[in-house]
């Protein structure tokens, strides 16, 4: 964009109807803050930086967008305070010292999380560095909002607040969305002359499209009428309908890339989804972190996905819960999962291996055609090739304060119930007896049974019951 633009984001409001301890604009919308969907939107647009202002949870709101930053092209951050909050005019003031008068400001809200970058840009198009332009929308019921006042020839004259508007001017359905870009420098002198008389008693910076009439200037605005572009969030209720409406445009995106959702309304991605081709996704699945599924890939009803890599031709049976955390999580090609399993930080599976219902994996690596497919848990273990993990078996990894590794070499079949207390080695081709609780390594090939010997009384008297 030839326009240099800085970005003013308003975050210092209370968010009273929240009810909660956690700032408005750190409530998540499809997994991040509803005002770092804000600056990823300025990210997007390039811009030459974001100023957020800050007032109710500062503490809480600076840190966590500054982290933000960071996965979002590096979008150098500032930020303003502002204490007492005293109205929207008064907040954008907060951040006029860091912005400079060659540049275009561009005023957003912190709680308006799903603004295209393309409805920006034509806006900032109709400001073209000169001009005031208003993002607008014409509402059934503009109740509440700050309403649009034309003249005769239909320029804009005025934005009146709801609670200042006449009988006829509430009758006005054309809104502010809250987004307007201007000059930076008329900006300055415009709020130079704001005041308070009005009946919230507050800087309304709204009051600038009358100081721009009053100065001879046009005032733009660019109607939309797309409404969930504008929408604010208000209350637990808006956020749940925008968190739908951003599901929603997200499942129809995957669909038109090809994807085949049993449901696009029981699907929700908080992170990065990508998907390859012939991808198949049954109801109520929940993908989190970063998730990359490869060709062919099926996920069954009600999983959990996090942090993970689920490659070609991969089934992913119900109910499984999958997260990678930081270590992340590999499926290998072919590979069988669940259900009802657990697949935790670490959990490499190669291709073609089968991990059953109750089974738990953390930090092992399983080469190609294991398998553990009933109530089992491997942790820190090195599975071979082919290995049987039998049913109701376990690496005890942990010795109360250390963790150690279970090696178990290709071919082992360990049957069912049995312990391997680590660090222990099962040479390949071995087989353990179901019940074994295994202390020291065994070698290639041997048959290996570390159990209490049955023993058989003949004609057993069981005790009898006393009168
Ligand atoms: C504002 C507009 C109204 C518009 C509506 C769209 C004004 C005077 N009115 O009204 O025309 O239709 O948005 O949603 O601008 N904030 C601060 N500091 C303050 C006050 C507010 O940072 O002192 C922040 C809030 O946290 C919020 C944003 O500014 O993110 C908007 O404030 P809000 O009080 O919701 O303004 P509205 O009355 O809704
Ligand atoms: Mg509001």
């Amino acid at each position: 964009m030839s326009l240099s633009v800085d970005v003013v984001v308003m975050a210092a409001g209370k968010g009273t109807r929240m009810k909660s301890a956690l700032p408005k604009v750190l409530h998540r919308l499809g997994g991040r803050a509803l005002a770092v969907h804000v600056l990823d939107c300025a990210a997007r647009l390039s811009v030459r930086q974001a100023v957020v202002i800050t007032g109710h949870g500062a503490d809480q709101v600076e840190p966590a967008l500054a982290q933000a930053a960071h996965q979002l092209n590096d979008l150098p951050l500032r930020f303003a305070r502002q204490e007492p909050q005293l109205g929207t005019g008064h907040a954008v003031l907060q951040a006029l010292p860091l912005l400079a008068d060659d540049g275009v400001t561009l005023v957003l809200s912190g709680d308006v999380p799903l603004t295209q970058p393309d409805t920006l840009l034509a806006l900032l198009r109709e400001c073209d560095g000169q001009h005031l332009a208003l993002l607008t929308l014409e509402l059934p019921d503009p109740t509440g909002y700050g309403r649009i006042v034309r003249n005769a020839g239909g320029d804009v004259t005025a934005i009146v607040e709801h609670k200042d508007a006449s009988a006829a001017q509430r009758a006005i359905g054309e809104i502010y969305s809250g987004i307007m870009a201007v000059p930076t420098r008329l900006l300055r002198g415009w709020l130079a002359r704001l005041d308070n008389h009005n009946a919230q008693g507050e800087y309304y910076l709204t009051d600038v499209v009358k100081f721009a009439v009053a100065d001879g200037l046009m005032v733009k605005a660019h109607r939309i009428t797309d409404a969930v572009q504008v929408a604010g969030v208000n209350s637990p209720a808006q956020l749940a309908e925008l968190e739908r409406a951003f599901q929603r445009r997200l499942a129809e995106s995957y669909m038109v890339g090809g994807v085949r959702l049993a449901d696009p309304a029981r699907f929700d991605v908080r992170g990065e989804l990508v998907c390859g081709a012939d991808v198949e996704i049954d109801v109520n699945c929940v993908f989190e972190g970063r998730v990359l599924l490869g060709d062919r890939v099926r996920i069954g009803a009600n999983c959990v996905i996090a942090n993970a890599v689920i490659e070609d031709g991969a089934v992913i049976h119900p109910f499984t819960h999958i997260d990678g955390e930081k270590a992340g999580v590999t499926v290998g090609p072919g590979a069988l999962v669940g259900p009802f399993a657990r697949l935790r930080p670490g959990a490499r599976l190669g291709a073609e291996v089968h991990i059953g219902n109750f089974v738990e994996v953390k930090n092992s690596t399983l080469a190609a055609g294991a398998k553990a497919n009933h109530l089992a848990y491997l942790g820190d273990a090195t599975v071979g090739e082919r290995v049987n993990f039998g049913a109701g078996s376990i690496t005890a990894n942990y010795d109360g304060a250390n963790k150690h590794r279970t090696v178990i070499e290709a071919d082992v079949h360990v049957g069912s119930n049995c312990v391997l207390v680590a660090p222990v080695t099962l040479g390949a081709g071995g087989t353990v007896g179901g019940g074994s609780t295994i202390t020291k390594d065994t070698s290639s090939g041997a048959l290996s049974v570390a159990r209490g010997k049955q023993v058989s009384i003949a004609n057993w008297q069981r005790p009898q019951k006393k009168s």
